[in-house]
């Protein structure tokens, strides 16, 4: 099964960009971790990153017919994108919400994510580690929906 990893805005900045919010790890590294962790789970990922909110949705609309779940590190447009909700909703798959940050204890307009409507999780706070976690529960959710 393919499960697109996806991820929005100022993500590829990684590394660079509030270490002490972000930890020192790049989007490559992400990468890495996410290629090791479908390995080891036998599955196959479509990694990406976009700075833009309508090539996110179209991504999105993308994995309809594709790909068995999505997860989806949504970055500063699950706070304020009703358009990529919309995506995620029509698409009728699994979706895992992933922020590296724990964005409930940052700003207050950090707390809501339009995507989390959406998602069957949300793992956030937990670093990079976060992706391969959420890797692992749509690997396990995909087979129960195959029982
Ligand atoms: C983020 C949290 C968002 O609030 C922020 O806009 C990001 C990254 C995270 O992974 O912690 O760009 O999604």
């Amino acid at each position: 099964p393919l499960i697109a990893v996806l991820n929005g805005p100022n993500l590829n900045m990684l590394g660079l960009r509030q270490p002490d919010v972000y930890g020192r790890a790049t989007l490559d590294d992400v990468e890495q971790i996410c290629i090791q962790a479908a390995e080891r789970l036998d599955v196959a990922i479509d990694f990406r990153q976009t700075n833009g909110e309508g090539e996110l949705v179209s991504w999105v609309q993308e994995c309809r017919n594709r790909a068995r779940g999505i997860v989806i590190n949504p970055a500063a447009y699950g706070h304020t994108s009703i358009a990529l909700l919309d995506a995620l909703l029509a698409v009728d798959l699994p979706v895992i919400e992933v922020h590296i940050s724990n964005i409930h204890r940052r700003e207050e307009f950090r707390h809501h994510t339009y995507c989390s409507r959406a998602a069957a999780g949300v793992i956030c706070g937990l670093g990079v580690r976060g992706y391969a976690l959420a890797l692992q529960a749509m690997t396990d959710m995909i087979l129960d929906e195959d029982d």
